[in-house]
């Protein structure tokens, strides 16, 4: 595992985009794994910029988003969709086709959205670079704490703490959708390269639980422990527990 521990959360999300900017320059068909939430958004922000400048083109590339909340239509300001444009599809060349979220309707069959969601992954020739967020409760995905975990895309009740967390997004925390669908810990862990980002002292006892060595379900992101190529980055606030 490789450890960066940097000053701050602009520290943090240039690393993040050199890291994305440089696979993509090194391969025009890259297969990107995204996150939401507030931790990327620095990160997609200067992706924006790198792509300006004209160093990069998201032609070629695909990307699958880890998760979406089950039951909000891709128009909802809330949905993942809809943070996806906002922060990085409609600025860049990315083909709308290219990319993946997986979405679930309350009428759909969530098993048959999870099966398809994975397949187009493995269509794509699986994820070159997973980028992760991390819960409070050292969520990744939405893979919450739990005895045991899933290992494929699959439906999930938030938790509690989650949905508090994100409740900050909506107008009152019973908008906040108590079901998503989440890639699992299988296709987070089979991405060839995972870059794991966490900013602030709220996230400090989840970074100090998933990284000090020992590994639990009941803190999913430490499963990341065991990946061949994973790079943590976490700014000092974040880093406060190590
Ligand atoms: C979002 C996701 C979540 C977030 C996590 C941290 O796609 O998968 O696991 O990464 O909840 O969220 P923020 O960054 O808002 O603190």
């Amino acid at each position: 595992m490789d450890l960066k521990i940097v000053d701050n959360y602009s520290e943090m999300s240039e690393i993040a985009a050199n890291t994305v900017a440089g696979l993509v320059q090194s391969k025009q068909a890259a297969v990107l794994g995204l996150a939401t939430g507030s931790t990327p958004e620095g990160m997609y922000a200067r992706l924006v910029e790198i792509y300006r400048e004209g160093a990069i083109d998201f032609n070629s590339v695909k990307t699958f988003n880890l998760d979406e909340y089950v039951g909000l239509a891709p128009e909802h300001p809330q949905s993942y969709h809809q943070y996806m444009n906002k922060h990085l599809f409609d600025h860049v060349n990315i083909k709308p086709n290219n990319t993946s979220i997986p979405y679930c309707s309350s009428n759909d069959d969530p098993a048959v959205v999870c099966a398809e969601f994975e397949n187009k992954i493995k269509q794509a020739g699986g994820i070159d670079l997973q980028v992760l967020g991390i819960g409070v409760n050292g969520h990744v995905g939405f893979n919450e704490p739990a005895s045991h975990l899933r290992t494929t895309t699959h439906l999930v009740e938030l938790a509690e703490e989650t949905i508090e967390a994100n409740s900050r997004f909506f107008n009152t925390v019973d908008e906040v959708p108590g079901k998503a669908i989440t890639m699992g810990m299988g296709s987070i862990m089979g991405a060839r390269k995972v870059i794991l980002l966490a900013s602030g002292k709220n996230k400090a006892k989840a970074v100090r639980s998933s990284f000090s060595g020992l590994i639990s379900t009941e803190t999913p992101a430490s499963l990341l422990q065991l990946h061949r190529e994973v790079m943590v980055v976490v700014d000092r606030e974040a880093a406060s527990l190590l």
